[in-house]
């Protein structure tokens, strides 16, 4: 196996913090900035990448029990993931089979079938026509073939995937490439929900490029995330099209007192991660909380919209600990919007003056390099090695 074990990471993090390195890339790229507005480019991303791969548009713990469903905006497609009676999950397109109307409101809920609010003809939870309201009026329609449209759809490791294309191919074991290995291990699908924030910002791109690197954390987060983490000192790893971010903590250094064979149990004691998976998920596995931002294109190629999803190993104790809870969502969602979204509406309004023809890309910032070139190996037709870190 090349997948590093995670006490491996460690190491190489200790090393880098003790002798002032980072993981560095051969050489320095750049990106056009055209890429951060363009409306061909946008297109073409939302065609080869958004409605082509794998989206993780909910986690298991939204929606764990029989019944339950989930209705959403995805790059402005109405979805409608459910979970049927048997705990299989399905996802559709939201729209009543009849005239349009969406068959359940947006949110999540629990229901035996879904009534469109419209003329009330009903549905099941596996996307069944079940019922025409007054038929006899309406006339004799084949219910078999007016069901929900259906979306390639497929749960794994506490994670729910979606395809946004009808019939198209959807394989997790190739796309993901051992990725969902560390959300298994951690038993993300015991995991509880805890609540959900939503924030706008500049193109997806500018938002997303924020959660690759360490690069700016002493300039941007002096107060919140510098304290704990050292900026500009950051181990990458690719599997697939997806990065592990491995980030030491200032206190690395107690590793020191832990034998070295169980450094690999020792994340968020010393060292954590932000996982990301392509191409929109970035998620940061702490214990206290854990933030998992999805970042969704649109509705215009200067703006994107990034649901934060709030889970923990454990639900809710007690009042107080629910208290501690919301608060520390506030701030998470807070710090988010505060330091790094509103630089990214600057980013926007400076890139879009055109300046410089390109942004560029340190060789600290291989996550960020890496991102764009998976991007452009999409947008290209796959053609050639798919790109690695
Ligand atoms: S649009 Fe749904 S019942 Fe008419
Ligand atoms: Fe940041």
């Amino acid at each position: 196996m090349d997948r590093p074990d995670i006490g491996d990471v460690a190491e190489i993090l200790l090393d880098y913090v003790e002798n002032d390195r980072t993981f560095q890339s051969d050489r320095i790229t750049t990106v056009p900035t055209a890429a951060y507005f363009d409306q061909d480019i946008w297109q073409k991303e939302i065609d080869t990448v958004f409605k082509a791969v794998p989206l993780m548009l909910a986690l298991t713990c939204e929606m764990p029990n029989p019944g339950d469903y989930k209705a959403m905006d995805a790059i402005g497609l109405p979805i409608l993931i459910t979970r049927d009676k048997a705990g299989v999950v399905h996802a559709f397109l939201n729209v009543c089979s009849h005239r349009g109307a969406p068959v359940a409101n947006e949110g999540h809920g629990n229901c035996a079938r879904f009534t469109c609010k419209y003329h009330s003809w009903t549905f099941g939870l596996d996307g069944r026509l079940l019922a025409v309201s007054d038929r006899a009026k309406f006339g004799d329609l084949d219910k078999a073939t007016r069901g929900l449209r259906a979306l390639p759809c497929e749960e794994r490791a506490g994670m729910i995937f979606v395809v946004l294309t009808p019939d198209a191919p959807i394989d997790l074991d190739d796309f993901f490439q051992g990725m969902l290995d560390d959300f298994e291990a951690v038993g993300l699908k015991d995991w509880a929900f805890l609540g959900q924030r939503e924030i706008v910002g500049a193109n997806w791109k500018i938002a997303f490029d924020g959660y690759l690197e360490g690069y700016h954390f002493a300039s941007l987060h002096p107060q919140t995330i510098h304290p704990r983490t050292p900026s500009n000192v950051t181990h990458y790893e690719s599997f697939g099209p997806h990065i592990r971010i491995g980030f030491p903590q200032v206190s690395i250094a107690k590793l020191r007192d832990v034998p070295r064979e169980d450094w690999r149990s020792q994340e968020n004691n010393g060292f954590d991660f932000v996982r990301i998976l392509f191409p929109n998920i970035s998620a940061f596995l702490a214990p206290e909380i854990t933030q998992i931002a999805q970042l969704f294109p649109g509705p215009t190629p200067e703006e994107n919209r990034t649901v934060l999803t709030y889970v923990r190993r454990d639900p809710p104790r007690d009042a107080e600990d629910q208290t501690q809870i919301e608060a520390m969502i506030e701030f998470l969602r807070d710090v988010t919007y505060t330091e790094d979204y509103l630089i990214g509406l600057e980013l926007q309004k400076g890139l879009k003056a055109q300046a410089h023809e390109s942004i560029v890309l340190g060789r600290n910032e291989r996550g960020n390099q890496f991102f764009h070139e998976t991007l452009q190996w999409y947008m290209n037709g796959k053609q050639g090695p798919a790109p690695k870190i």
